[in-house]
């Protein structure tokens, strides 16, 4: 039970189940492979429940040089409202804290504004478009620098 560091492929089941179902969307983002970019997994178990990634990405609306994108954010469905997100994105938010990042940003579905406004996540912008998926805001947070 916990949080482990995992390999880019495994996080590809959840994010097709969750994320992709309906979606004729790659599930393989640009960026999986690259040596800045970390995956997470929550186990239940041995079973893999939760996944999140973040890579090394600047957005315009920020200015901080250390900056980080969280992407794939996605519990299936059977553990989602277990707190399991929540503790899967602290941990991975304190894992970049010990790596000096000032900010973690993202692009969140409408739906989990909730999710991430309780983690202290702030929305900057206009609502966007993202084909075939819906509303989305820039979401993100100032991190603490250890
Ligand atoms: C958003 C998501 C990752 C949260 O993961 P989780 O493991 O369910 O998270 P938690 O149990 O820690 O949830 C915390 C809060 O998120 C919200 N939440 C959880 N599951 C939700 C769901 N299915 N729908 C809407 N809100 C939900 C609730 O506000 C919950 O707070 P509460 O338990 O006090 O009611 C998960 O619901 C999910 O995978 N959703 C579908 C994919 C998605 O939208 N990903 C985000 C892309 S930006």
């Amino acid at each position: 039970m916990g949080v482990k560091i995992i390999k880019p492929e495994d996080t590809f089941g959840i994010r097709k189940k969750v994320l992709r179902e309906n979606i004729p969307l790659p599930y393989e983002f640009p960026g999986d492979f690259d040596e800045n970019t970390l995956h997470f997994g929550y186990f239940v178990d041995d079973q893999l429940v939760s996944v999140a990634s973040i890579m090394k990405s600047s957005h315009d609306y920020f200015s901080e040089t250390n900056q980080y994108q969280l992407r794939g954010m996605a519990t299936l469905t059977e553990f989602q409202g277990q707190s399991i997100g929540s503790k899967l994105l602290l941990e991975v938010m304190q894992f970049i804290e010990e790596r000096q990042a000032e900010l973690l940003w993202f692009n969140a579905r409408i739906k989990a504004l909730t999710f991430y406004k309780k983690l202290g996540f702030e929305t900057i912008g206009a609502e966007f478009d993202i084909n075939y998926v819906g509303g989305h805001y820039v979401m993100y947070k100032h991190l603490k620098r250890s």
